[in-house]
This record gives structure tokens, sequence and C-alpha cells, in this order.
């Protein structure tokens, strides 16, 4: 039988694979040529290839340290058990898999005594190798270690367009990566519609995965978005609003980690009102982006929730403003730099007010920037995509 993956097998386990991941295969070359022969474009990238028998000394790793280490094993030669047990000791930390010929339960049982793991037979077959490597990879990736840049977009009133900047910034940030893969989380769950701005009317979202409690696993989450544009998935509102409250802050947590490993970049869309797990959300994110217009108004709630931030300790750097529905006009009372003067944050960026185009695109599911990606408000978002991926040391 053909051992090579259906396509939608490869890219179901594709989407799982964490960012950034490293996996290094230390086996004979004949094992080496048969693995790169099978494995899919997709996963080329992330393997490393070093060859060396069963029984020779541990070879030099790759400089970019793995994420995880698969390395050939013949239990019947002393000096490659040897050498499995001494990898072990050097790298107490890296998860290993153990590519055995003839596997069978003594073999496996003897391995993974030495802290091994998982065990997989030689010849690689990549649909048992890639689901190990990704399981364990993503276990690794921990809690903190190679997660993707998480961004918050907050607002204080009602329509300040916070929902606008999300779905904008999103296709801008796969825009100027070509391999960036981004995830927006709907936090609006009574009243959110980002699932509209992309012209789409899913019924699963966010709620799917919160539900699931301990069962939260990446299935849950494939199953729970919606691909609403090439390289941007949503976990959309649910349509009916949740009993108040009902959302448990761990859960919520544990799915934005889960996200971070799997993505390249996570937005947040807020509404207005806090609550306990939108604050943690938020605090959790590298960077909060408070949407905001130059009206008093808009300035003096928005120093409200500079003051909830503040309360919670979130650093002065984490909060940058938005000012939407920006204008120049000579006689604008209030400026953008009074703006960030008022509420001693940076601004992050000045979207301009678009007349009509911008409501009209929308109510038909479509971005502004894909009607109209040489406008002003295309570039905006252009410009704060890679102001976005420099800080957060994406190549672009
Ligand atoms: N720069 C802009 N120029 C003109 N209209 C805009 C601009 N930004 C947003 N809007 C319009 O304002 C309305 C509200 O935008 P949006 O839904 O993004 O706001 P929001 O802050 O997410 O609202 P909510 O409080 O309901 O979550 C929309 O009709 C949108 O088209
Ligand atoms: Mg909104």
């Amino acid at each position: 039988m053909d051992d090579r993956m259906s396509m939608s097998q490869t890219l179901t386990l594709y989407r799982r694979v964490p960012t950034r991941m490293c996996v290094c295969v230390v086996a004979r070359q004949s094992e080496l040529d048969g693995l790169e022969e099978r494995l899919p474009a997709e996963f080329r990238e992330m393997v490393t290839g070093i060859a060396a028998s069963a029984d020779e000394a541990l070879p030099e790793l790759p400089s970019t340290r793995p994420n995880v280490l698969v390395i050939e094993v013949n239990p019947a030669l002393p000096g490659s058990m040897r050498r499995a047990e001494q990898t072990r000791a050097r790298f107490p930390d890296l998860p290993m898999i153990a590519a055995v010929e003839n596997l069978d339960l003594n073999k496996v049982r003897t391995l993974m005594r030495l802290g091994i793991k998982d065990v997989v037979a030689l010849p690689f077959n990549v649909d048992e190798l890639l689901p190990a490597v990704i399981d364990l990879g993503t276990e690794q990736a921990g809690t903190d270690a190679g997660l993707a840049p998480m961004h918050a977009v907050i607002h204080s009133s009602g329509g300040a367009g916070a929902s606008t900047v999300v779905s904008h910034l999103a296709a801008a940030l796969v825009d100027q990566n070509e391999d960036a893969r981004c995830c927006i989380v709907d936090l609006d769950f009574q009243f959110g519609e980002m699932a509209l701005l992309f012209g789409q009317t899913p019924s699963t979202g966010v709620l799917d995965c919160l539900d699931a409690g301990d069962r939260l696993d990446w299935d849950i989450v494939a199953g729970a978005v919606t691909k609403v544009r090439p390289r941007i998935d949503l976990l959309a509102a649910p349509r009916d609003i949740p009993p108040p409250e009902t959302i448990a802050t761990e859960q919520l947590l544990r799915l934005l980690t889960m996200l971070r490993q799997f993505y390249d970049h996570v937005l947040l869309d807020f509404p207005v009102g806090w609550s306990e797990a939108g604050l943690s959300a938020a605090c959790a994110c590298d960077r909060l982006l408070l949407v905001v217009d130059q009206s008093v108004r808009s300035i003096s709630r928005a120093a409200k929730t500079i003051a909830l931030l503040d309360s919670v300790e979130l650093e002065r750097q984490h909060v940058g403003l938005i000012v939407n529905r920006a204008e120049k006009r000579l006689f604008q009372a209030i400026s953008t730099d009074d703006v960030s003067a008022t509420l001693g944050r940076e601004i992050v960026a000045a979207v301009p007010l678009v007349k009509s185009a911008l409501q009209e695109a929308q109510v038909r599911g479509v971005l502004l920037s894909e009607e109209d990606p040489r406008g002003a408000f295309a570039k905006t978002f252009g410009q704060l995509a890679q102001n976005i991926a420099t800080e957060t040391g994406e190549a672009s």
C-alpha cells in the first residue's frame, strides 16, 4: 500500500505544526534518503537529517537547537544503546524518539526505560513519524518558549473600530510574510461580528473550544476555526449569547497558548466591557492596541481603560494607541499628538477616516484593503504589520 499521506491528512497535520519547529533526525544515510523521498513538501524545511550509523558517536547537532531529536537505535548493538543513553543524559530536556528496525514490544520497553519518549519503526513511515514528532514538539513548546506574538485590540467606546482594525491587521500580517498564519479570536461573546466582516456565517467558534474543557486538543480547535481567508483562521463568537460570566479564565488562557503554538500571529478582538477572563487574556498579550478617536468622549473613556490596565500592573509600553478615523484638518481641535500626550501612550497607527467605501465593503464581507490595496487605509495597516513583525523579530 502507498504509505504517502493523502493531501488532506497532510494539511490537517501541517496545521498542527508548532511555529518554528525544528526536528533533527540522526540515522543511516539510506534511511534519511528514504525519509526525504516520502516527506511531504510542507514538512521538509522543519527536518534536518544527519547521517550516522546506529553505533557511531552522536554527531554535532544543528546550531538551531531542535525541538525533537529522532535517533536511530539498534538495541542489539551495545554501542548504539550507549549512544542513546548518553544523548539522553546530555540533553535531558530534548524529547527523543528512537527509530528502530524490526520493532517489538521488548525493544520498546527497553527504550522507554531509558527515558525515550516514543519509538517508531525503520524504515521511516511518515504517517507514524510526523504525528509523533508534532505531539512531542507541541508538548515541548511549553508555555512561553516559541510562542507566537499575541495582540489584543481593545476599545472603550462602542463602534470605535476595533473589529475593523483586527480584520485589516490580520490581512496585512499575512500579506507581508507569505509563510505567516494568523488566528483571530472574537472575544466579543455577545455581539461579535468578526465573521461577517469576512463574509462568513460559521456555526462553530471559540465556545466549542471553551466548552470542550479538559478534552480540548488540536482536533477540537481545527474543527472550531473558520478559514476566512488564505492563512487567516477565525474562532468566531457564538451565534447566541452565552450566559454572562460563564467563560472560564483558565480554559481561555489554555486555548490562547495552544493557538500561539500553532499560528504565527494571534489577534484578539475585544468588546467594550471587561470580564475577568477578558482581562486575563489581555494581560497574556505581548501588546494591547487601544483604539480611540480624536474626541473628548473617546479620550476620557480610553483614560478609564488605561487606569484599569495600570491597576493590574500592565506596563506602559504594553499599550499602544490606534487613532481611528484620524483627520489632519487644519483646525482639528485635538491632534493625534494631543491624544498621545493626554493618554501617556505611544501612537502606533493613525487610521484615516474613510467616507463610505469601508462600510460598503464590510456589508459585502470584503476588506477595504482587498478592494483598494494602494489606498491610504490599506497602507496604514501594511505599515503597522511591518512594525509588529520587526518588534516581534519575525523575518519579513
Ligand atoms: N476609519 C474608519 N473610517 C470610517 N468608518 C469606520 C472606520 N473605522 C470603522 N468604521 C466604521 O465604524 C463602524 C464600527 O466599526 P467596528 O465594528 O470595527 O467597531 P468596533 O469598535 O469593533 O465596534 P463594537 O463596539 O461594536 O465592537 C463600522 O461601520 C465601520 O465601518
Ligand atoms: Mg467589535
